[in-house]
C-alpha cells in the first residue's frame, strides 16, 4: 500500500470488521481495510466494492422503515434524500457524516416525452437529477465520497472531470470549509455553466491541454504523489451515495419495481451502481426482482456499446475476457481515438467502471446502446417541452429509449424510468444553438461538429421594436 493511502481513522467507532472494501474479481476476492484511499485491488489492481456483512448489520426489513423518516425533516440525515437510506450503504458514523441537503430529486410521470418515444401514457417516468445543489447526480455520490473523505481526515480532494463531478466536489468543499478541492478539466471540454460553478465555488482549477480520459490519468498520478483524496467514480464510496437514485425511484413507484432504467454511459459508474443496489436490495429480500439496464452511449464515445454489443464482452460471472479489453483500449491509444460528442459530459473513450458495469448488466440484464448528438439534441428538446430541461448527456437516456421502443426491446406497455443526470442549465450554449435562427450561431457550436439539421427548433421571433409589429407577431404565432 502507498503509504499516502494509509490514512488511519479519526473515528476509533469505525465498523471495519463488517464493512470493508473488496476486489470485484471474484477469483481475487482480496478485502481492503475501509479506511484505504487507493480505490484500487492490492493484490491484482482491479476495482473495489464497498462490501457489507449485512448478517451482522441491523437491515430494514420492509420499505416502510425509509418512510419513518420522512416525518424527521428537521434532522439533516433524514433530510437528505441520500442519507435517509444509511442504512443500505452503513459506512459512515453519523457524525462524521456531511450532508447539504442532497437528494430532494423528483421522479415524475412524463406523457409528453412518452408520445414523442412510442410509449403508452403513464408508462415513462422521468427522474429529474437535476435539483441537486450543484444541478447533477454527482451529489449522490459525492456526499458519500466527501464523508469516507472526512472519516480518513484528509484535507484535499481532487478529480478529473468533464464538469459536474467539478462542480459537485467544489461546492461540498466550499459549503464546508473541510477540503480544498483541486480539479483537472480538459481545456476546452467543458460547458460554460460547469467552469463557472468550480470557479465560482474556489476550487482550485487545473485546466490540462488533453480531454477527460487524460485528465483523469493526470490525477490518479498527482494522486499517487502526493496522497490527495480522489473522488472519481473509481473511488467506490461515491457509487454507494448513487444508490439512492434507485431507492428514490422505487420510493416514487410506491416500492413497485420499473421494467427498465435507462441510463446515459459515460464512466459507467452510475449504471454500476444501480446494479449493485438492485443486487443487495434482493439479497436482503427488500425485493424480488430486479429492472433491466439499458445504458445509452453517445456514438462519439462509445467504448461500451461496441465491446458489449459488437465485441460480446460480457461479465461471464467474473471471467470476462481481459485480453479483449485490452485489446481494445490498446488500438485506441495507438490509433489516438479521441472520443468526440457534444454530449461533453459524456465524451469519455476509457470507462474505469467498465466491468462493473458488465457485473451489473449481468445480474440485472440489459442492453447497451448508441446516440448520435442529433438524436441526443432532438430528444433534448423533447424533454424540455414536456416541462423539465436537462443537459445534452442526461437526453441520451430518452434518445436511447426512443430506439430501443422502435427496436421492440422496450414494450410500449413496459414501465420505464430514464435518468435525467443534469440541470439544463449546465450547457446553455448547446440549447440555444439548437434552436438558433441564426446560421453562424448554429454552425459555430453544432454545425461544425456534424450537426446538420434539428427537428424540433423553437426559434425566436425578431420583429422591430414597433407595438403594432409585436402585437401582429404574437396573433400569428401564439
Ligand atoms: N450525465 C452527466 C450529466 C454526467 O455529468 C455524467 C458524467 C454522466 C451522465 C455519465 O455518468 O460516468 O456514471 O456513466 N460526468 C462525469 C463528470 C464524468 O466528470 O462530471 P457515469
Amino acid at each position: 500500500m502507498n503509504p499516502a493511502d494509509s490514512h488511519g481513522f479519526t473515528d476509533p467507532g469505525a465498523m471495519t470488521d463488517v464493512v470493508f472494501q473488496r476486489c470485484i474479481d471474484p477469483r481475487c476476492g482480496a478485502t481492503v481495510d475501509l479506511s484505504d484511499t487507493s480505490f484500487a485491488c492490492p493484490a491484482c489492481g482491479g476495482l473495489l466494492d464497498v462490501a457489507y456483512d449485512w448478517n451482522r448489520l441491523p437491515v430494514p426489513t420492509s420499505f416502510k422503515h425509509f418512510e419513518a423518516k420522512w416525518a424527521n425533516r428537521t434532522d439533516p440525515l433524514d433530510f437528505s434524500g441520500v442519507w435517509r437510506f444509511r442504512d443500505l450503504f452503513p459506512f459512515a458514523p453519523a457524525d462524521k457524516i456531511m450532508t447539504i441537503g442532497e437528494g430532494q430529486t423528483l421522479c415524475q410521470r412524463a406523457d409528453a416525452v412518452a408520445a414523442y418515444v412510442g410509449m403508452k401514457p403513464g408508462n415513462l417516468y422521468l427522474q429529474y437529477e437535476g435539483m441537486n445543489p450543484s444541478g447533477s447526480f454527482k451529489d449522490n455520490g459525492m456526499t458519500a465520497a466527501f464523508t469516507h473523505a472526512r472519516m480518513v481526515g484528509a484535507r484535499r480532494a481532487a478529480c478529473a472531470s468533464t464538469g459536474n463531478t467539478s462542480a459537485s466536489l467544489a461546492i461540498y468543499c466550499a459549503a464546508t470549509s473541510l477540503m480544498r478541492a483541486v480539479i483537472f478539466i480538459g481545456s476546452g471540454r467543458i460547458s460554460y455553466g460547469k467552469l463557472s460553478q468550480a470557479l465560482d465555488y474556489g476550487a482550485l482549477t487545473v485546466q490540462i491541454a488533453g480531454d477527460f480520459d487524460d485528465a483523469l490519468r493526470r490525477v490518479q498520478e498527482v494522486r499517487r504523489q502526493l496522497g490527495i483524496y480522489l473522488v472519481n467514480s473509481v473511488n467506490p464510496f461515491r457509487l454507494e451515495g448513487q444508490k439512492t437514485i434507485m431507492f428514490r425511484v422505487l420510493e416514487a413507484l410506491r416500492w413497485e419495481v420499473p421494467d427498465w432504467i435507462v441510463v446515459p454511459g459515460g464512466n459507467l459508474g452510475n449504471v454500476s451502481s444501480f446494479g449493485k443496489a438492485f443486487s443487495e436490495l434482493k439479497e436482503l429480500g427488500l425485493i424480488d426482482r430486479a429492472p433491466q439496464l439499458a445504458v445509452v452511449n453517445a456514438a462519439g464515445a462509445n467504448t461500451f456499446h461496441q465491446l458489449y454489443d459488437r465485441h460480446g464482452l460480457r461479465w461471464n460471472a467474473g471471467e470476462f475476457d481481459r485480453p479483449k479489453l485490452a485489446a481494445y483500449m490498446t488500438a485506441m491509444d495507438a490509433g489516438d481515438l479521441r472520443a468526440d460528442t457534444l454530449a461533453s459530459a459524456i465524451e469519455i473513450n476509457r470507462p474505469v467502471n467498465l466491468p462493473k458495469a458488465l457485473r451489473a448488466l449481468e445480474r440485472c440484464g440489459g442492453v447497451v446502446r448508441e446516440a448520435t448528438d442529433t438524436e441526443i439534441l432532438d430528444a433534448k428538446a423533447r424533454v424540455g417541452s414536456g416541462g423539465l430541461g436537462c443537459e445534452p448527456a442526461s437526453a441520451a437516456s430518452v434518445a436511447g429509449l426512443l430506439k430501443l421502443v422502435k427496436e421492440g426491446v422496450i414494450a410500449p406497455s413496459d414501465r420505464v424510468v430514464c435518468i435525467l443526470t443534469g440541470h439544463e442549465l449546465k450547457d446553455p450554449d448547446a440549447t440555444v444553438a439548437y434552436h438558433s435562427s441564426d446560421p453562424a450561431a448554429f454552425e459555430a457550436k453544432l454545425g461544425k461538429r456534424g450537426v446538420k439539421r434539428v427537428a424540433f427548433a423553437n426559434r425566436a421571433v425578431q420583429v422591430p421594436n414597433d407595438l403594432n409589429e409585436i402585437v401582429k407577431a404574437i396573433e400569428l404565432y401564439a
